[in-house]
């Protein structure tokens, strides 16, 4: 069943109580709901309860036995007769430990939590689970005191007692009204990390940070990302946290990142737990980022919330735009916008360009689930960030001020907010409305022209056709640009900002003696394409001297980028000016590290990939692995000498620290690539030296590309130090799938028959698949053992979990791009696939849209 954006109704009940009753149990959970209910219409409506998996043990009406109901599928229709207002109470029972779902009541490491959105409470109760019907909840659960000695929900914990037979009750009560989506309940064998935090009004604020006894010594980072993130939410925002009480679980299996229940996030433990042996600087970077993405979803998502599933960007987007300004506020700007936009690129622009595009705002969908995607997400994120570039932070926050003072309380639209931007930071977005609803990522072609000595930039914009939208007008955007002289005359036009919104457009740059060096889309201000034919000199004097560094980075990754496509095209193409570049960018490695590495890194596999007509895995592999190697010998004396000074010591987190060893693992890569005598010999040095997760993790990902003695060592020290610790075992089992070896994807089939790898984590399951699907020239393998292997873990996984089952889809929908073999040998395995009987509605629509192509 298609549900569509424009078939949007209001409710015609409302519920402004809930009380929920729980008895707790690992295999049965007995839940006591009672919805006090409103009608909305004028005249007699039946009340529509979403049910998923459940039958009502009894149904009673303003405390009476009621029989006027009937099962509609999965739901429970009450007929309520005259009534305008009703007390309805629904008894369930429901089995956690078989919920391998992982939504709604779930059991973890003989843990009980929940998982809500998007419709995870209708596998708990009854009810109308849909985002515009808030509800004060009011929450009591009793359970066995030493099964269950910690006992959460959302808000305040009003009172607790004994019970008889060993168990114990607690009685939550959140005063905020909230959709059900939001609701959670914890209960387990906890320990806390506690701390608190002082609102900029003098409230306090207690916080706890939950995790499994032995693991409290882990979650300090993810402490002073918290009380950063409320401090920080204030500061730039203006918006204070609203309870006495802020409460975050980690728990072992989550489908997703984490989840921002009021008063009650629950973490997947990767974005929780971090200590310099186990977590690298990446890891700790997500944590910070992810904890604070969370927290700012109580303004963005919480107070303010969306009307329908359609308008899930307009928290998510938001949110995502706030965290990754969080983040680059707490440590480096420019390379915090790298990491942004290539994850853009490698996530969400090749969705753009295949079967599941979608704006982000859906007009339809079949399964919600299936629409936590890069575009809601990150490509969200960055129409937010337009608006904000275009009318400056002042402006901007004037827009979010009317914004949350307008519809606090609420459950809003994507409309709304662009309303309020417009009233409040005064521009009209008209035109800009067309990001919301076009899917696709716009192409920006360039070229400069000349008249008289006046030198301008032509633009024509084109948006590419995308399922179901043909046709498409051009967007509103602004784009940052400069332009230098090369020759030393000085002449420049610094830094502006344009909008532009025509389908042709004509920029005046000023008067240059000769060409200038043009610096465009500075900043990635536009989530576009930019297709601009530049000689190799020009974009290495880009790389050496745009003072943006932002743009010095893009002029060097396009350089390798054409250097690279050229090779694979069997174009010869000299790779020196690269090389010069590269020993150019690193001779500033003394004052920005963390810039430097991320900078002379070699596009992706994959990125390469999406410059062509058709992927070419096999010499994309070949050609970027020469070009690493070359690099690597030409200078080598450079990386040794990287790698010969002291690494920083794991436990300093600061930034020059972490882009040290960021670079360290960037000149081991190199080296190792050229395939020198004692590369492998190196790396194990390192590896074994290193005092921290970063080197370590680093150290063994280069030798497992190859086949030394010292790889087989290396993992096997790695996995008998680490085999209890899952969250380190994932990388184990990661860095395997991602090796360069020829035999990779036999690897991984035997990965998955080891004793530890388990189809019920979804992080386990997504260090090892996610990580063959990301590699490309692994997944693409000729003969489609990569495809087989693919698609049998969607058929063995789907019946368990749908919902990660669905997200390893997409990758075999990326079929158009490849040659005839390929694509056949694709879609045989979704046709597999969805001949599947019994598939999840997850599965069945991410297969046959990417069948349809
Ligand atoms: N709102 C959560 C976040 O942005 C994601 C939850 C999605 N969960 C799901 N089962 N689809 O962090
Ligand atoms: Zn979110």
């Amino acid at each position: 069943v298609t549900i569509h954006r424009g078939d949007y109704r209001p409710p015609e009940w409302q519920v402004p109580d809930v009380a929920l009753d729980f008895a707790l149990g690992i295999e049965e959970t007995r839940v006591s709901a009672a919805l006090s209910v409103q009608r909305t219409t004028d005249g007699p409506a039946p009340l529509l309860l979403r049910g998923d998996g459940l039958t009502p043990a009894a149904v009673r009406v303003d405390g009476e036995v009621w029989n006027d109901w009937r099962m509609d599928g999965s739901d429970l229709i009450v007929d309520l007769g005259e009534r305008t207002a009703a007390v309805v109470e629904i008894d369930t029972v429901v089995n956690p430990a078989a919920n391998t779902q992982l939504m709604g009541l779930y059991a973890s490491n003989d843990m009980l939590c929940t998982q809500c959105e998007a419709e995870g409470f209708r596998r708990i109760t009854f009810h109308p689970d849909r985002p515009d019907v808030l509800s004060r909840y009011r929450v009591r659960m009793a359970g066995d005191k030493t099964r269950f000695p910690i006992l959460l929900s959302n808000g305040n914990c009003i009172d607790r007692g004994e019970g008889d037979g060993g168990t114990h009750w607690a009685l939550w009560e959140d005063p905020w009204p909230k959709p059900s989506y939001l609701f959670a309940l914890v209960a387990g064998d906890l320990v806390a990390n506690r701390d608190s935090f002082t609102t900029m009004s003098g409230r306090t604020v207690e916080l706890g940070i939950w995790v499994r006894a032995g693991d409290e010594d882990r979650t300090g980072h993810a402490m002073q990302a918290l009380k950063n993130s409320m401090r920080w939410d204030e500061e730039v925002y203006g918006r204070e946290y609203d309870l006495d009480l802020f409460n975050i679980v980690a728990v072992g299996d989550f489908n997703m990142g984490a989840m921002e229940n009021k008063g009650l996030n629950i973490f997947n433990t990767r974005y929780i737990l971090a200590d310099p042996d186990t977590a690298t600087d990446m890891d700790y970077d997500g944590v910070e980022g992810v904890v604070a993405h969370e927290y700012f979803h109580n303004w963005s998502g919480n107070r303010v919330t969306c009307r329908d599933w359609f308008q899930l960007s307009l928290k998510e987007g938001f949110t995502v735009y706030r965290d990754q300004c969080f983040s680059a506020d707490m440590g480096s700007a420019a390379v915090k916008r790298i990491e942004d936009v290539r994850l853009l690129r490698a996530a969400q622009f090749p969705e753009d360009a295949g079967p599941l595009a979608h704006p982000i705002r859906p007009d339809s969908f079949q399964e919600i689930s299936n629409f936590y995607t890069a575009t809601v997400y990150n490509k969200g994120a960055e129409i937010i960030r337009m608006m904000a570039t275009m009318v400056g932070p002042e402006r901007f926050r004037k827009g979010t001020d009317l914004y949350f003072e307008r519809h606090d309380g609420e459950a809003a639209t994507c409309e709304d907010f662009v309303r309020a931007i417009e009233d409040g930071a005064g521009i009209d977005l008209q035109q800009f409305r067309r990001w919301y609803e076009q899917a696709g990522t716009p192409r920006l072609k360039l070229s400069l022209v000349e008249e008289a000595g006046q030198w301008s930039l032509d633009i024509v914009q084109t948006v590419p056709p995308t399922p179901g939208q043909p046709e498409k007008q051009p967007m509103m955007m602004p784009l940052r640009l400069a332009a230098f002289a090369m020759d030393g005359s000085g002449a420049h036009l610094a830094d502006t900002l344009v909008t532009i919104s025509g389908a042709t457009q004509r920029i005046a740059l000023g008067r240059f003696a000769v060409r200038p060096a043009l610096s465009v889309n500075r900043g990635f201000s536009a989530p576009v394409i930019v297709d601009f034919a530049r000689a190799p000199g020009e974009l290495a004097w880009l790389a050496a001297h745009d003072d943006d560094p932002f743009a010095r980075y893009e002029a060097l990754q396009q350089l390798m980028l054409d250097t690279l496509v050229a090779a694979v095209s069997g174009k010869d193409r000299d790779p020196q000016t690269v090389i010069d570049a590269v020993a150019q960018t690193l001779s500033g490695r003394a004052a920005d590290p963390a810039f430097v590495a991320e900078a002379v890194l070699l596009p992706s596999e994959a990125f390469i990939g999406d410059q062509m007509l058709t992927v070419d895995p096999d010499a994309i592999r070949r050609e970027r692995l020469a070009l690493q190697a070359a690099i690597g010998a030409a200078l080598e004396s450079e990386w040794r000498a990287i790698l010969d000074g002291a690494a920083p010591p794991a436990t300093d987190l600061s930034r020059g620290a972490k882009g040290g060893r960021r670079l360290r693992g960037v000149a081991l890569a190199y080296l190792a690539a050229t395939g020198m005598d004692d590369a492998a010999a190196l790396a194990f040095r390192v590896f074994s030296q290193a005092d921290g997760m970063t080197e370590r993790q680093a150290a063994l990902a280069t030798l497992a590309h190859g086949d030394s003695d010292e790889r087989a060592h290396a993992l096997d020290i790695f996995y008998q130090r680490y085999r209890d610790n899952p969250l380190v075992l994932d990388k184990w089992f990661q860095v395997q799938a991602w090796s360069v070896r020829p035999d990779t994807v036999d690897a991984v089939r035997a990965l998955a028959q080891h004793p530890d790898f388990t189809l019920t984590n979804p992080n386990r399951v997504r260090a090892l698949y996610g990580a063959l699907t990301g590699n490309q020239a692994a997944f693409h393998q000729a003969d489609g053992a990569g495809y087989r292997l693919i698609a049998d873990l969607v058929i063995a996984l789907d019946p368990k979990n749908p919902q990660t089952a669905a997200r390893m889809i997409p990758p075999l929908g990326r079929w158009k791009r490849f040659d005839e073999r390929r694509q056949a040998l694709m879609k045989a395995e979704l046709e597999r696939i969805l001949a599947q009987p019994g598939l999840s509605r997850d599965t069945t629509e991410q297969a046959s849209k990417s069948l349809l192509g």
